[in-house]
């Protein structure tokens, strides 16, 4: 905990805001939508559904597939956790939550998969952001259990437009990839290792285009995620990386020169 918060310390001094930035495209989403402070009435709504869920004392059977959540992760282990935990501990935080919200309706995507569905917050907040008739959205969840709660979130805020694949995401990403055409918008938030994190870019990547974004969850949250963030980022297919600490972005649009962008969020 210590060190992330030296590694934060050390980021925010190296970091710079928009002023730093020289790239119209990069200068416009760092402006209009990573920066942009308006309070959506999407917010509020799903901030009653985390509340409600911060405060559900039920158990459930977890099954642990990988490092997803920041608490006793073992693998492929079985523990009950209560959903009031999961929430507290696995969930994304409401300002990543938020900045996903905006970067879906900022860049409008048709396409949105998730790998780490959880308890379905992120997801939501990418769904309340989409236009549901013309938004397909595919999350992976390991633990049938939270995939059922998050199902019964899903069906609260009726968003029916979620396909939600329950099973371990080294064997159910693989195949549902065949279905796929291509993909628009990528938020990767399951097994925080360095193994898994590179082996599910590769995959994904064969169905990205020029305009697909691609974010990273916890890029600096351990030594194998900070390795991952490292190679991704000089791979040859993406032109420009945004580290704003919490969340990593990647963009392979040809017309961008090669860059990188430390930027505060
Ligand atoms: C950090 S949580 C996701 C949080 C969620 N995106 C949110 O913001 O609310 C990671 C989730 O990924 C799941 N997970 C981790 N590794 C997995 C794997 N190999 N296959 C399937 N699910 C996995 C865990 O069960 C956990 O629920």
């Amino acid at each position: 905990m210590l060190l992330y918060a030296l590694k934060y310390l050390y980021f925010y001094f190296k970091a710079g805001y928009q002023h730093t930035v020289y790239s119209p495209f990069i200068y416009e989403l760092y402006t209009l939508a990573i920066q942009d402070k308006k309070e959506y009435y999407a917010f509020s709504e799903l901030e009653n559904l985390c509340q409600e869920l911060i405060s559900d004392r039920t158990q459930l059977e977890v099954t642990d597939f990988g490092a997803g959540s920041k608490i006793g992760s073992n693998k492929n282990s079985f523990n009950k956790r209560s959903i009031s935990e999961i929430a507290r501990h696995s969930a994304i935080t409401q300002k990543k939550a938020q900045l996903l919200f905006r970067l879906v309706e900022y860049f409008k995507p048709k396409t949105i998969l998730e790998l780490g569905t959880s308890l379905g917050i992120s997801t939501l907040f990418m769904a309340l952001a989409a236009d549901s008739s013309k938004t397909q959205i595919i999350t992976f969840e390991g633990c049938p259990q939270i995939a059922e709660k998050a199902k019964e979130n899903f069906e609260e805020l009726e968003q029916e437009n979620i396909e939600i694949i329950v099973g371990n995401i080294d064997k159910t990403l693989p195949k549902t990839l065949i279905s796929l055409t291509s993909l628009d918008f990528i938020f990767l938030d399951a097994n925080h290792r360095y193994e898994p994190t590179l082996n599910y870019f590769n995959q994904i990547l064969e169905k990205c285009h020029n305009d697909t974004v691609i974010i990273l969850d916890d890029i600096h949250w351990s030594e194998g995620m900070e390795k991952a963030w490292k190679e991704i980022i000089k791979h040859e297919k993406v032109t420009v990386s945004i580290d704003l600490f919490q969340l990593g972005l990647i963009f392979l649009r040809k017309e961008q020169p090669k860059q990188h962008f430390d930027l505060r969020f």
